[in-house]
């Protein structure tokens, strides 16, 4: 395929829309912790886009590390059971962690995240979820920082991905329904 554009029916969300909801985002969050020691934990791979234009957009000092969690699969449905593709490479105990996630959907990824880094001893767990789909939420989930609320459409960009595909996409799009064929 030529050109990541063939595959796209429509942009949900526009670069420029991302860039603005991820600064204010930050800023709150520059005030919020403004004089203690922040953990932001990214949720790989989908939050890669999301940590490096808010990390950017930070006014306070942080720190960071990654986690790479799997829910999906391959297919657009969530199997429902997380596992760890690459754990932290720091203890969390005693530290004040965000979360930042591209996308909160059933919410088992989070709702699993935050307990285990409960159970680890951090000090205080918060969430920012650049995109929530609320009407596919199954657990409760508190999302502190919250970004866009979308409907119930498959989208891919900015980090997400359909089956490790166009995640490298700048804006929130969805896909034609023929890049689904034969699921
Ligand atoms: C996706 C997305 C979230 C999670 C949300 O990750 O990036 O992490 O699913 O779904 P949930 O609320 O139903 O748990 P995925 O498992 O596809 O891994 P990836 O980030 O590597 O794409
Ligand atoms: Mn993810
Ligand atoms: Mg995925």
């Amino acid at each position: 395929i030529a050109d990541v554009q063939d595959e796209i029916d429509h942009e949900l969300i526009t670069k420029a829309q991302i860039a603005s909801k991820i600064h204010e985002v930050a800023a709150q969050v520059s005030k919020d912790y403004q004089g203690r020691d922040l953990l932001l934990v990214a949720v790989l791979k989908g939050a890669v886009n999301t940590i490096a234009a808010f990390s950017q957009a930070l006014s306070i000092p942080v720190q960071m590390d990654f986690m790479s969690l799997s829910s999906y699969g391959s297919g657009t449905e969530s199997s429902g059971t997380i596992a760890i593709r690459q754990d932290l490479s720091c203890d969390v105990r005693g530290r004040h962690i965000l979360i930042v996630e591209d996308i909160v959907d059933s919410g088992r990824t989070l709702a699993w995240l935050v307990e285990e880094l409960k159970r680890r001893g951090a000090a205080s767990v918060e969430i920012f979820a650049l995109l929530e789909k609320p009407s596919r939420r199954e657990v409760d989930v508190d999302v502190r920082y919250r970004g866009y609320e979308i409907p119930d459409e498959f989208v891919v960009g900015f980090g997400l991905d359909y089956d490790e595909r166009f995640r490298n996409l700048d804006s929130i799009a969805v896909l034609k329904p023929e890049v689904y064929q034969g699921e």
